[in-house]
């Protein structure tokens, strides 16, 4: 048995798994974690951007009735390896931005944690410190490796000639603001020592991966480390990587021996400890022919990172592979900046990537006369521009063609302006969309008959995408037998070793090792087996990625209505057509499809975390201020897919969703923006001053 499988299960519209038992408080999270006599922690975070703390006054603190314990700087403990400068924390008084911990409250309850953090009085030698984010700096750098091992730079052909030589050109920058990751469940852990073991229940996208790094961090063996975590309430990303908060509550558990720690990071706190989204501006070329030919293209980034560990994100990479131009050249830039470390949030690289090449793309359809969608249909590669490799499956043209029939796109007048209801100005904008779809080596499943059925243990996570329920699916497939004959378990290192559920490879990840080790067991044992007999096995390498070009694709589309005297956008409509191998289980795709989108409308119009370079920290930090798009600002929204199966991929035919979504959502809003009222807004958040 090699190949794709046959779908039974697969496809089957399932409900999410974990949906009751979330919403009816039945799923337990890693702060409601069991424990005896647990201890509250709450973190204590810097006051200056940067500088030194010269005096800790935690004397008033530790008077309090029910405080625990203070650990400062001088008092924590010494980490094994302080490698990672995030999570190297309390190791010395330096404070490198504003909102790093450097202390650390554990009391009898939260409430006189919190209260008694407020007691703690700390004196600083602050230091002169930098946040300004901005082109002109004299001392951007350039990364070695982005994020997910782009390379920093890339050029091909002669871009300054073909941009001379080009009958049309667009040059023009495009700015993205910092984002905060707010999933509903804000980082928390509850932590707990015990014989020389770790446990953590911690809110978490990769239990093994997180066990790893505070494995290392501690000086301990893996064994000795385990991380429970079978339900997440939302990550984006930010639960992706490790932060400070989880090696806090470790370090706190073992300052109080036989108590275990709760610590949950605040909405607030989270604002400056759990990651976010670099700030971006992009500088956009293009050269085309007359007839809408692209030339030449190329694209500089700038973005930020922390002065104390380096994210590079890989803003310019789609744009490498995305349409067939002869001469390409990309490069990033960074400021390192007295700022908190930022991290991946919802498709690092692709959603701020495709925000200013596909305005670009837009205003050079303008520019030409030519229909934006019909633009890209002519730039359409035969191969990946930057590999030479033909694409596992590429949809892209059928995507927006099929967009545009449903969404009604056809009856467009292209005058901007042309179209007025009463106070409104209508107008309707398109964008690509594309994501990588890759499969990550480095998951193993075991499968084990037991009371007559089976048992497929995988130690991934499901953060609330669906993994709970799509995986039993799956295994289901490779056994031939039915869903309810499966149960699948995952969240937990008890279980064999998994990936991180990110860059929209878990499915496809854990799936092609649940795959492998039905087939085996199917190999060894046939279709009856006995009692007890168990095999495992690891996610294959797929040869084919060496030899072609592995994206989903999507087209998104999006109404807006402006009103003509105070410039308030509301988003009418958002279609996205969708071209993502073959759908798994309709429901859960659907809903990240959506949620993808939303979250790309809530970019494009709400969400800007404001960094006052006065104090160097976000000030609107909390979601009263930190606006995201709420069920009132999202009106008609649909997302569709093309009945296709990408046989390449992985043994299911299927391409990672999780992210795709929010890819070129701005970019569609930003366009129909323009349409409705010939304002071309190059800035994000689109917000209604920059119309009037
Ligand atoms: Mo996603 S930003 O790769 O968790």
């Amino acid at each position: 048995m090699t190949g794709l499988l046959e779908p039974r299960a697969i496809g089957q519209a399932r409900t999410r798994d974990d949906g009751r038992k979330k919403v009816t408080g039945t799923a337990p999270y890693a702060y409601e974690a069991q424990v005896e006599r647990p201890a509250y922690g709450h973190l204590i975070q810097a006051d200056v951007a940067r500088g030194e703390c010269v005096r800790f006054d935690t004397g008033k603190a530790e008077a309090l009735e029910g405080v625990l314990r203070v650990i400062t700087p001088l008092t924590a403990e010494r980490l094994a390896s302080t490698e990672d400068a995030e999570l190297a924390v309390l190791q010395d008084r330096d404070v490198a931005f504003r909102g790093q911990v450097i202390a650390l409250v554990l009391a009898e309850t939260s409430e006189i944690a919190r209260h008694a953090a407020g007691l703690v009085d700390v004196e600083y030698d602050a230091q002169p410190y930098d946040t300004r984010f901005a082109a002109d700096r004299s001392d951007l750098y350039k990364p070695d490796i982005l994020n997910a091992d782009f390379p920093s730079d890339t050029s091909e052909g002669d871009v300054e000639t073909a941009l001379h030589d080009a009958a049309v050109t667009v040059t023009e920058t495009y700015t993205t603001a910092m984002y905060h990751n707010n999933p509903l469940e804000p980082h928390a852990t509850t932590a707990l020592w015990d014989n020389e073991t770790l446990t953590l229940w911690d809110s978490t996208q990769g239990v093994h991966p997180m066990r790893s790094t505070v494995a290392e961090v501690f000086g301990l063996p893996g064994e000795r480390v385990r991380v429970i975590c079978p339900y997440v309430g939302g990550g984006f990303g930010s639960k992706g990587t490790p932060h400070a908060n989880v090696v806090l509550a470790a370090m706190a558990a073992r300052a109080l021996p036989g108590r275990p720690v709760k610590l949950a990071v605040t909405r607030q706190q989270m604002f400056s400890l759990t990651g976010y989204r670099t700030p971006t501006i992009q500088r956009v070329r293009l050269g085309a022919d007359r007839d809408g030919r692209l030339r030449a293209l190329s694209m500089d980034v700038v973005e930020q990172t922390s002065r104390i560990k380096e994210y590079a994100e890989q803003t310019a990479a789609p744009t490498r592979m995305m349409y067939a131009v002869p001469n390409r050249a990309t490069s990033h830039r960074l400021a390192a900046l007295d700022v908190p470390v930022p991290s991946w949030m919802r498709a690092p690289g692709e959603c701020p990537g495709m925000f200013g090449p596909e305005v670009a793309m837009d205003e050079l359809a303008v520019a030409l006369g030519l229909d934006p969608i019909e633009l890209r249909v002519l730039n359409e590669p035969e191969r990946d521009p930057e590999t030479g490799n033909p694409f596992s499956s590429r949809h892209l043209v059928a995507c927006l063609r099929t967009g545009a029939e449903r969404f009604g796109w056809t009856e467009r007048d292209p005058r901007p302006g042309s179209r007025r209801e009463g106070r409104w100005l209508i107008g309707t904008g398109v964008a690509a969309s594309v994501h990588p779809a890759k499969r990550m080596p480095g998951s193993t499943a075991v499968i084990r008959f037991e009371n007559g059925r089976y048992t497929a243990e995988i130690g991934a996570a499901d953060l609330g995408t669906g993994a709970w329920t799509v995986l039993p699916q799956i295994t289901a497939d490779a056994l031939d037998v039915a869903t309810e004959s499966v149960d699948v378990r995952i969240g937990d290192t008890v279980y064999p070793a998994a990936t991180v559920a990110g860059g929209s490879t878990g499915t496809a990840s854990w799936g092609s090792a649940l795959v492998a080790s039905a087939r085996a067991f199917r190999d060894k044992f046939g279709t009856e087996p006995d009692e007890g007999d168990e095999i495992s096995a690891d996610t294959p390498g797929n040869p084919a990625e060496d030899d072609y070009a592995m994206y989903a694709f999507g087209a998104q589309f999006a109404e807006v209505r402006v009103d003509a005297d105070t410039g308030e956008i509301r988003v009418s409509r958002l279609h996205g057509t969708f071209d993502a191998g073959r759908i798994i289980n309709p429901v859960t795709a659907r809903s990240q499809f959506l949620g993808g989108m939303t979250m790309g409308l809530s970019m494009a119009l709400h969400e800007n975390s404001v960094l006052d370079p006065r104090f160097g920290h976000v000030v609107n930090h909390d979601l009263a201020e930190y606006h995201i798009a709420t069920n009132a600002d999202v009106e008609d929204l649909r997302a569709e897919w093309l009945d296709e199966v990408d046989p390449r991929v992985n043994p299911m035919g299927s391409k990672g969703i999780g992210e795709i979504g929010i890819v070129g959502t701005a970019a569609a809003i930003a366009n129909a923006v323009h349409h409705a009222t010939g304002v071309r807004v190059r800035d994000l958040p689109i917000t209604l001053d920059k119309l009037l």
